[in-house]
């Protein structure tokens, strides 16, 4: 059967879309979230699995219960870079062998394995390959290995469909509207000054050979580039950005992207990811002043509360905490208006006209690409260039050759 719309939004096990996101890497937690000697649980499309991390240093992904009589894995104890059951003590290697059962004959326990994942840290980030046949290399991305801060965004769970997010990807036109409040509040005008009267970007949406790049020309003249890494990144190219914890307005050269990954059809993770050009001790005030503004706000309480209110309706957007900063504000409205579309938006409801082409056009492609790999044809092989981050005019010091 044809993949529709309906199957986008499904990502358990066994499903269309939940068996194409697997055929990726996927991140499944902050490195900085996963101390040594330490076992999480962690939930990802619909599936519950053991992360922890041993003595070596290493991180591992495994199965989320004991074979044995099927309680939690992550209850128990690390031992060098094995994990050790709570209930009887049962002990698995880090390759799924268990190794150890107390009580037992060695037989049993040499044919006793549970599964496990390979698993890379990269980027701040635990990733992990849960697909089906032999790991591929991991997608690497070169705009975001170079010099420069790597800040690693606190990740946001939010109650709504992965797809909502990725839908806002292309959603260009919605900054407009959406972030309308948090614009004003930073250049002290009324929210009918800013925006000269509604007038819309120029936009231009294209395929490309790593997702869609959607191309902005502002009422400024200046060009910017959004691009959608598929099946669940969002990129933006270098600019002159807001930067966490800063409510004075200050701006670095950032370059960002946002991994979107369902935690089950109702909930969505997202690890968002800033490359700031900053330098030496600069770089250690951008990173003071961020985790600072972590340490007092608990933005990510914070985020949750005001925007859950807007969508309940007890407050206005314009009446979010004012300790935030835009860079949080932001994503209040975004949350608000994401989550607000219900968690699984009902899609056949829509009204979609001129300025959802690029929604269309990810969903498009998303649906061709489900089609080919549900039939067994050869889907798209999409990479992500080098340089990706540097379209935008001027550039950044960072993009400029070294020496
Ligand atoms: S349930 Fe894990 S050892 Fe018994
Ligand atoms: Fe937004």
């Amino acid at each position: 059967m044809k993949p529709e719309l309906n199957d986008l939004v499904h990502t358990g096990p066994g499903t269309i879309a939940g068996r194409y996101l697997r055929s990726f890497w996927q991140p499944v937690l902050r490195s900085e979230d996963l101390a040594a000697g330490v076992a999480v649980p962690v939930r990802l499309m619909s599936e519950d699995f053991t992360v922890y991390r041993g003595a070596s240093g290493a991180a591992h992904v495994v199965a989320p219960r004991c074979p044995h009589r099927l309680t939690r894995l992550h209850m128990g104890w690390v031992e060098d870079d094995a994990i050790r059951c709570l209930y009887h003590g049962w002990k698995f290697d880090a390759s799924g062998q268990c190794t150890h059962q107390p009580g037992e004959r060695e037989v049993f326990t040499r044919g006793t394995r549970i599964a496990s994942y390979p698993t890379a840290e990269y980027l701040g980030l635990v990733w992990a390959w849960l697909g089906e046949g032999d790991a591929p290399p991991m997608r690497r991305y070169p705009d975001f290995e170079r010099p420069g801060f790597l800040s690693v965004g606190i990740p946001e769970r939010w109650p709504c469909n992965y797809f909502n997010r990725i839908d806002n990807a292309t959603d260009i036109f919605h900054v407009l509207a959406t972030h309308r409040e948090t614009m004003a509040r930073e250049s002290g005008l009324p929210p009918q000054g800013i925006d000269g009267g509604w007038a819309a970007p120029e936009v231009k949406f294209a395929e490309t050979g790593f997702g869609v790049e959607s191309t902005v020309k502002g009422a400024s003249g200046n060009t910017s580039y959004f691009h959608f890494l598929m099946p669940n990144t969002n990129a933006i190219a270098a600019h002159v950005g807001r930067v966490e914890g800063y409510r004075d307005g200050s701006r670095h050269w950032k370059a960002e992207m946002f991994i979107r990954v369902p935690v089950d059809d109702e909930s969505c993770i997202s690890f968002p990811l800033a490359l700031i050009d900053v330098h030496g001790d600069e770089a250690v005030q951008v990173r003071t002043r961020r985790d600072q503004a972590r340490a007092e706000l608990d933005p990510e309480r914070l985020i949750e509360q005001d925007a859950l209110a807007v969508i309940a309706g007890t407050k206005r957007i314009g009446q979010m905490d004012g300790r935030m900063s835009a860079y949080y504000s932001f994503l209040v409205e975004d949350y608000a208006c994401q989550v607000g579309q219900g968690a699984i938006a009902d899609r056949g409801r829509e009204r979609l006209g001129q300025i959802d082409q690029g929604v269309a056009l990810v969903r498009k492609i998303w649906l061709r690409e489900l089609a080919a790999f549900a039939e067994g044809r050869p889907v798209k092989q999409w990479e992500v260039p080098a340089g990706l981050a540097d379209k935008t005019q001027p550039q950044p010091s960072w993009v400029q050759p070294q020496g």
